[in-house]
C-alpha cells in the first residue's frame, strides 16, 4: 500500500523525511537530554542524487550530481578532554573514541567520524573533544551518500569546533581520504565533494580530475523524483573494484593516465585493441563523459528532453556496457519512462541496487510519484521509496548564540 507523507510542500512515498524546523529541533532536543545544556553548533551536509555521469569519477571525468534536501545533522559542543562522544538518535545508542587513537577498529557508524578525525590529522588539522548528537533523513545505504552525508557532517562539525576556515574541496578530499584508507571503501570524490559544496537549486559540473566545480542551474519546469527499488547491493565492493581495474587496464591499452583522456573518435578508432568485457567498460566511461558535460550544456539552455535522452542513454550504457544495473532497477526505468510525464531515467550511483532517477515535468510530479510507486509495488512486489527531491546546499553550519 502507498502511503504518502506530505512535510514542507514536498511529496514523498515512503521513508519520512523531516520537516526543515523539525530537523535542526530533533538534534538538538536529543543533545539536551543526552548531554544537559545546549550545543554550541548544529552542523549538517546532505545526501546526494548523480543526475548523469556514473562510475566516470575514478576515471578523473565528470559528474552530474546535486545535493538533496536530506541531511545528517550534527549537534556539536566542545569537551576539555580528546574524547568525542556521539549519540545517535537514530540508533538510540553512544559511541565514542579518543582522538590521538590507535587504529584498532569498532566498527560500525563511528568509523566514519573517527576516519575522518583521522584524516585531519593525517593532514596536520587542528581536531579537539566534543560531545555530540547525530540524526539523519537520509536513507542509511540506499545509494543516496549517506555515509559521505556523516563524514562531511563530522568534517564541518570538527571545523565549526575548532573554528577553521570552512575548505569544501579540502574537505571533501580528507572526508575520501577517510573513506578510502579508514573504512576501506575505494570510492571517487563525487559524493564527498556534492555533499561539501552543493549549490542550492543547482546541480554542480564537477571535473573529477582539476575538482573544478560549475553549477548549473536545474529548470523551473523540472522536478528530480529518486526512485528506490528497495533493493540493497550486495558484494559491492568487490565488483565495484573489478570495475575500476577494468577501467584502469583500458586506460593502460590507450597509453594515458585514465579513460578521461580518452574522447569518443579515439575509443571507436582504437576499440579492437581491447577485450570484449573491457572494450564495454571502457565504452561506457567514454560515452558517459561525454553525456554528462553535454547534458550540463543542455541543461543550462533548459532543455530538459535533451536531458532526459541522455539520462535514457546513460542507463542503457550502464546497464548494457558497464553491467551494474539489475532488473528492479531496469524495471523502475521502464515504469518511469512509461509515464508521459518523465523526460528521462535511470539508474544512479554505483548500480547493483539503490536508487533509479528521473527528470519530471514539475507540475506533473506529483501524479509520477503516485503513479510509479504503485506501479513498481505490482510489478515487483516490494514497496517503493519515492522521493520528489529539491537541490539544497552543501555542508553548512549553525551557531547557536545561547543555551536554549
Ligand atoms: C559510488 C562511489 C562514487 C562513484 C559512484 C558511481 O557512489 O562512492 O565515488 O564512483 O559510486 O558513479
Amino acid at each position: 500500500m502507498v502511503s504518502l507523507s506530505d512535510s514542507m510542500g514536498d511529496l514523498s512515498v515512503g521513508y519520512p523525511k523531516d520537516g526543515i524546523h523539525a530537523k535542526g529541533q530533533r538534534v538538538r532536543d536529543g543533545f539536551r537530554q543526552r548531554f544537559g545544556g545546549g550545543p554550541s553548533f548544529i552542523a549538517r551536509a546532505p545526501g546526494r542524487v548523480n543526475l548523469i555521469g556514473d562510475h566516470t569519477d575514478y576515471n578523473d571525468g565528470f559528474v552530474l550530481p546535486m545535493a538533496i534536501d536530506r541531511a545528517v545533522w550534527l549537534a556539536l559542543r566542545i569537551r576539555d578532554d580528546r574524547r568525542v562522544v556521539v549519540h545517535s538518535l537514530d540508533f538510540s545508542e553512544d559511541a565514542s573514541f579518543a582522538l590521538d587513537q590507535g587504529t584498532a577498529r569498532q566498527g560500525g557508524w563511528v568509523e566514519y567520524l573517527r576516519g575522518v578525525a583521522w584524516a585531519l590529522d593525517e593532514a596536520g588539522r587542528p581536531t579537539s573533544g566534543w560531545g555530540g548528537g547525530a540524526a539523519a533523513d537520509v536513507p542509511l545505504g540506499a545509494g543516496l551518500s549517506s555515509s559521505a552525508a556523516l563524514e562531511l557532517a563530522t568534517a564541518r562539525g570538527f571545523a565549526a569546533i575548532t573554528g577553521v576556515i570552512w575548505q569544501p574541496v579540502a574537505m571533501a578530499r580528507l572526508a575520501q581520504r577517510a573513506e578510502n584508507e579508514w573504512v576501506g571503501v575505494n570510492c571517487g570524490i563525487m559524493d564527498q565533494l556534492i555533499s561539501a559544496a552543493g549549490v542550492s537549486g543547482h546541480a554542480l559540473l564537477i571535473d573529477c580530475r582539476t575538482l573544478e566545480t560549475r553549477a548549473v542551474s536545474i529548470p523551473d519546469q523540472a522536478a528530480i523524483v529518486v526512485l528506490d527499488t528497495g533493493t540493497r547491493r550486495g558484494l559491492v565492493d568487490s565488483a565495484y573494484n573489478e570495475r575500476r581495474a577494468q577501467c584502469e587496464a583500458a586506460a593502460r591499452v590507450f597509453g594515458v593516465t585514465a579513460l578521461r583522456d580518452v574522447d569518443v573518435p579515439t575509443f571507436v578508432a582504437r576499440e579492437n585493441e581491447l577485450d570484449a568485457t573491457t572494450r564495454k567498460r571502457a565504452r561506457h566511461v567514454v560515452t558517459e563523459d561525454a553525456r554528462t558535460v553535454q547534458a550540463a550544456e543542455l541543461l543550462d539552455r533548459g532543455d530538459v528532453e535533451g536531458v532526459g535522452a541522455l539520462m535514457d542513454e546513460s542507463h542503457r550504457s550502464l546497464r548494457d556496457d558497464f553491467e551494474v544495473s539489475r532488473p528492479e532497477l531496469d524495471t523502475m526505468v521502464a515504469l518511469a519512462r512509461r509515464e508521459t510525464s518523465c523526460f528521462g531515467a535511470r539508474m544512479t550511483g554505483a548500480g547493483f541496487g539503490g536508487c533509479a532517477v528521473a527528470l519530471v515535468r514539475r507540475e506533473d510530479a506529483e501524479a509520477f510519484v503516485r503513479s510509479v510507486a504503485r506501479a513498481y509495488g505490482e510489478a515487483v512486489g516490494i514497496q517503493p521509496f519515492v522521493y520528489l527531491c529539491a537541490a539544497s546546499e552543501g555542508a553548512s553550519v549553525e551557531r547557536l548564540t545561547d543555551d536554549t
